[in-house]
């Protein structure tokens, strides 16, 4: 069965001039625990076509189904609510929440759910992804790699059926980058969870078993793994 699903998806910006189109026609459809790589140049579409799979954003035209379930015909709030059941989102610059501590961000989607133990499981996470000693530093007093690694246990705290990751190991060093990456992994394989990564190292998109390259906002090339 199809866990996320894109055809046709298109992303048209109104602009003073012409309409900018930033994505154009994209398709492609993962199953349970695919990895999956989002490639191509700055400015080539990648994060836009992650926000338009997350629900974070709605296409111009073209469908995303989500575990079945498909996001354009649904309300904003339906929307979110699939997002906080279904999904998890590693952004490009984290967006942790400035006035919350690492304990608290890795809470926020646990309590929006209304789940028990979700202290505990929030610092299981956190312990997980190394910053146990953490938990109550605020992203002000963390490093870039360890916002990350905050990131990456909220994201996934939900136990999404897909996981969105852009640009994990950006200014990361090879150490902590290795870390993430690893971890990402562990996870896809333990929970069956599909990774989508968009990102410019190649040595971590030739780790999945598709990469979709992106030029323009097209799609100008498909490498399955057993051709990597
Ligand atoms: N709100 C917006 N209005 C108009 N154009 C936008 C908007 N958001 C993004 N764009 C344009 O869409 C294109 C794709 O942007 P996107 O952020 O998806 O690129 P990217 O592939 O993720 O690049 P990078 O590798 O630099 O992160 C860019 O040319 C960008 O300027
Ligand atoms: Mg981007």
């Amino acid at each position: 069965m199809s866990i996320l699903r894109v055809e046709n998806l298109t992303k048209t910006y109104p602009s003073a001039g012409q309409p900018l189109t930033v994505l154009h026609e994209v398709s492609f459809d993962l199953a349970a625990g695919d990895t999956f790589a989002i490639v191509g140049p700055s400015g080539s579409g990648k994060t836009t076509l992650l926000g338009l799979c997350a629900g974070l954003d709605r296409a111009t035209s073209g469908s995303v189904w989500v575990n079945g379930i498909q996001l354009d015909k649904l309300s904003e709030d339906e929307r979110a609510a699939v997002r906080n059941q279904h999904v998890g989102f590693i952004f490009q610059n984290f967006q942790l929440l400035p006035t919350l501590t690492a304990l608290e961000n890795v809470l926020v989607p646990l309590e929006l759910r209304g789940q028990r133990g979700a202290t505990q499981t929030a610092l299981e996470l956190l312990d997980r992804v190394g910053l146990a000693a953490r938990a109550n530093h605020y992203p002000a007093q963390l490093s870039g790699g360890e916002q990350q690694r905050v990131s990456l246990a909220r994201a996934f705290a939900n136990r999404p059926a897909v996981l969105f990751a852009d640009e994990p190991t950006g200014n990361l060093d090879p150490d902590t980058s290795e870390r993430v990456v690893n971890l990402l992994f562990e996870l896809n394989r333990e929970a069956g969870t599909t990774l989508v990564l968009v990102t410019h190292d190649l040595e971590l998109a030739a780790k999945t078993q598709r990469t979709l390259r992106l030029r323009g906002g097209r799609v100008v090339e498909e490498i399955l793994a057993s051709a990597k």
